[in-house]
């Protein structure tokens, strides 16, 4: 076997397994063995080319810290002048955090290798980078680490790419949080100004309606007028109040979520001729107002849905906790959705499931087949973060 081993100095490299076989031959001759030395010259050569050309970083580094070789594509990375003065480093001095080594040297004493090990280090003139380190522990024969041999890669570009790309989501997702509470505010404001403001003068109106019908008895027609009058203007007061519970059910904000579903099934139920059932665990306590809006709305779309376009006979809304999250379900025997509407971009009612699930860190999953009904079920965390929409601040 050829055996290719490069001196703690890195410059001279031997052949232990062809100096074996050269000796071992004592008796070759002189041509033989020169043959076999300009092999090894030249294996020499290439190895040698490979270490000092390669474009990314390798080393050889002792367990307590001494840097025994590294190529010049490391020392560049690093931006030290020359070689010599980086071989004069200590290991640990690189590592902004001097845990990250001890924690990658736990990995290879315990695992004999290490593989994408990302890390923070400090170049020659303090710039700070991250590289990703794999390397392997070389033992002697009695099990004892000598030292480790690695690769270095600088992943600097690519982390903050990714540091990019994550506050560019968590700003998207604040900004769609923010939509949605001023949605939800807009909503209620709009709810409260028409029960209460239009609701009052629609009361007041029907009042002084009734008060015509009854002092009123020539023409007979003044009479029917004001009655009609007051049969319209019932009409309207049922219809506001329609209007305001769908832009805001005061249920929700006044009993919270179980309450609010066992009446949207209800109303559902009577409105419809599908058979609508609510299996509700008594979470309310449990659930924050702003994972309640979200349940709801959720629910309140999914149902619609049902009722639209699902030719279902039978459907159903369970709210069940499980350890660490809420699970609602919206189910029906209905039609099942066309797959293609299921990935389909322009399926907004199922897009705003998603994402309102997706906004609380939850996760929303539609099982639909043609003919066999669709089941909608969201699963959001109890554990949330810091509340930032919702009825909280809607008194
Ligand atoms: N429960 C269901 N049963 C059968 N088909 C459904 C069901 N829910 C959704 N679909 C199908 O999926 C499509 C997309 O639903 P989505 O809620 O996104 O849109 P929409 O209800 O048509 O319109 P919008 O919700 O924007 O008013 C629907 O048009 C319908 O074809
Ligand atoms: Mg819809």
């Amino acid at each position: 076997m050829v055996v290719v081993t490069m001196e703690s100095n890195g410059r001279t490299i031997t052949n232990r397994g062809i100096q074996a076989e050269l000796r071992g031959r004592g008796s070759g001759t002189t041509a033989t063995a020169g043959r076999i030395e300009e092999e090894l010259l030249q294996a020499e050569r290439r190895y040698r080319s490979l270490f000092d050309h390669v474009p990314v970083g390798l080393y050889r580094t002792t367990p307590d810290g001494r840097i025994l070789d590294a190529n010049p594509a490391l020392i560049q990375m690093f931006g030290y002048p020359d070689r010599e003065s980086f071989l004069a480093e200590g290991v640990a001095d690189f590592y902004v955090d001097p845990e990250e080594r001890k924690r990658g040297q736990e990995i290879l004493e315990r695992e004999g290798v290490m593989r994408n090990f990302e890390v923070r280090c400090r170049c020659y003139d303090g710039t700070i980078i991250w590289v990703k380190d794999s390397a392997r522990a070389v033992r002697d024969d009695s099990g004892r680490v000598i030292y480790y041999e690695g690769v270095t890669e600088d992943i600097t570009e690519r982390k903050r790419a990714e540091e990019q790309m994550k506050r560019a989501t968590e700003a998207q997702r604040s900004l769609a949080l923010k939509v949605l509470d001023a949605q939800e505010q807009e909503r209620l404001h709009i709810a409260r100004e028409l029960h209460d403001a239009l609701g009052q003068l629609l009361t007041a109106l029907k009042m002084e309606g009734e008060w015509i019908a009854h002092h009123a008895d020539d023409p007979p027609e003044v009479r029917r007028i004001a009655e009609d009058l007051c049969t319209h203007l019932d009409e309207a007061m049922t219809l506001v109040k329609r209007i305001s519970y769908g832009l805001r059910p005061s249920v929700l904000d006044d009993l919270g979520i179980g309450p609010a579903l066992e009446a949207l099934v209800a109303e559902m139920d009577r409105r419809s001729a599908i058979r609508c059932e609510a299996a509700i665990e008594d979470l309310s306590e449990r659930i924050p107002p702003e994972t309640a809006t979200v349940l709801y709305r959720i629910a309140q779309e999914a149902l619609t849905n049902v009722l639209r376009h699902s030719q279902a006979r039978r459907a159903c809304v369970s709210l069940v906790a499980r350890a660490r999250e809420v699970i609602l379900k919206i189910e029906d025997d209905g039609c099942g959705i066309p797959e293609e509407r299921l990935e389909d971009p322009t399926s907004l009612g199922l897009a705003s499931m998603r994402e309102r699930a997706h906004l609380l860190e939850g996760e929303l999953v539609i099982a639909s087949r043609a003919g066999q009904g669709t089941t909608v079920t969201a699963r959001i965390s109890f554990e949330l973060p810091p509340a930032r929409f919702g009825p909280r601040r809607l008194g």
